[in-house]
């Protein structure tokens, strides 16, 4: 398995499965859907959430004309999601995947309606999947919506707020980051299981989902550790934010190396949920990947 090109073959399909969706044109809708479009399709984008859902589809025998939509819709939450987050009544932030965030470019008003299109978008392309049957539909829009809702990403984003006027204890840190990015990443995985037609119970999801926490997790304490020591040419995006915010990070808790080392071993045991499927290679080495990555 060549990883570098499983990642680009990967990233190439989304990006199209993207564009697809999104190439739809009206004059007077324009400038909500240029601002989408420069949010999604932006080259600096990562994919790590929709190719989750590609793989897992892969890994469990499913076809991907049934996992690329959902991929899609998971990508759509979550580009969402940081187009909101870089607000200036959230972060504040005015550089996000190598270009300025949208509402530098395009207005705060076009760039909440951005966010507000790409978030109900996603769960029209989910509803209109034909290449999965009605009940993984169903519990698509479920995951989904859940996950990324009061009870899983916007909790965490509200307990983000919380951690910028005191600092958090350490339990809610680890409440905080499973919700505001590990939930999002647990719908991802659960979509491709779901594409691949597999249900919620069965224990091959249930691996694929603790698997996703706790990449997760590692993920977010790896994002803390770039927003402090990472410039932002590298990183694509404002750094330093979390110090100007004053928010309770990993950082709060431990130096960047013991964060990452805590990365790490969060890393093994999520790893080893899903190491004894056949064909989980790939998955494995992005899960080591993600924890060395530097934006
Ligand atoms: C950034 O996510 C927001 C977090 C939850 C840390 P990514 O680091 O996956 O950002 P993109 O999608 O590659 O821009
Ligand atoms: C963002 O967390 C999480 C969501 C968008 C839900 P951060 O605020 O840490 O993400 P970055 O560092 O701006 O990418
Ligand atoms: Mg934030
Ligand atoms: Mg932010
Ligand atoms: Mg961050």
């Amino acid at each position: 398995m060549n990883i570098e090109k499983q990642l680009i073959e990967n990233a190439e399909k989304i990006e199209q499965e993207l564009l697809r969706l999104t190439e739809a044109s009206d004059v007077d809708f324009a400038p909500v859907l240029e601002a989408l479009r420069y949010s999604l399709i932006a080259p600096r984008a990562k994919r790590i959430r929709p190719m989750l859902t590609l793989e897992f589809c892969r890994l469990f025998g499913g076809q991907e004309r049934a996992a690329l939509p959902a991929a899609a819709a998971v990508e759509m939450v979550h580009t969402y999601s940081l187009i909101h987050d870089d607000l200036p009544c959230m972060d504040n932030d005015d550089l996000r995947r190598g270009r300025p965030t949208c509402h530098v470019a395009h207005g705060e008003a076009t760039a909440l309606l951005a966010g507000d299109a790409l978030l109900t978008y996603a769960f029209e392309v989910l509803a209109k999947n034909e290449a999965m049957d009605d009940r993984a539909v169903r519990d698509a829009v479920l995951t989904l919506s859940s996950l990324s809702g009061a009870f899983g990403m916007i909790g965490g984003q509200i307990i983000d707020l919380a951690g910028e006027k005191k600092k958090l204890p350490e339990e809610l840190l680890l409440k905080l980051h499973d919700n505001k990015t590990g939930a999002l990443i647990v719908a991802a995985a659960t979509l491709g299981c779901l594409a691949a037609g597999l249900t919620l119970h069965d224990p091959r999801t249930v691996a694929a989902r603790r698997y996703a926490k706790g990449i997760g997790l590692a993920f977010q304490i790896v994002d803390d550790v770039i927003d402090a020591t990472a410039d932002a040419e590298t990183a694509g995006k404002s750094v330093g934010s979390d110090k100007k915010q004053h928010k309770t990070t990993f950082l709060c808790y431990y130096t960047p190396e013991e964060a990452l080392a805590y990365a790490d071993r969060v890393t093994e045991v999520a790893k080893a949920e899903i190491a004894f499927y056949k064909g989980s290679e790939f998955l494995l080495a992005l899960a080591d990947r993600l924890i060395k990555r530097k934006f």
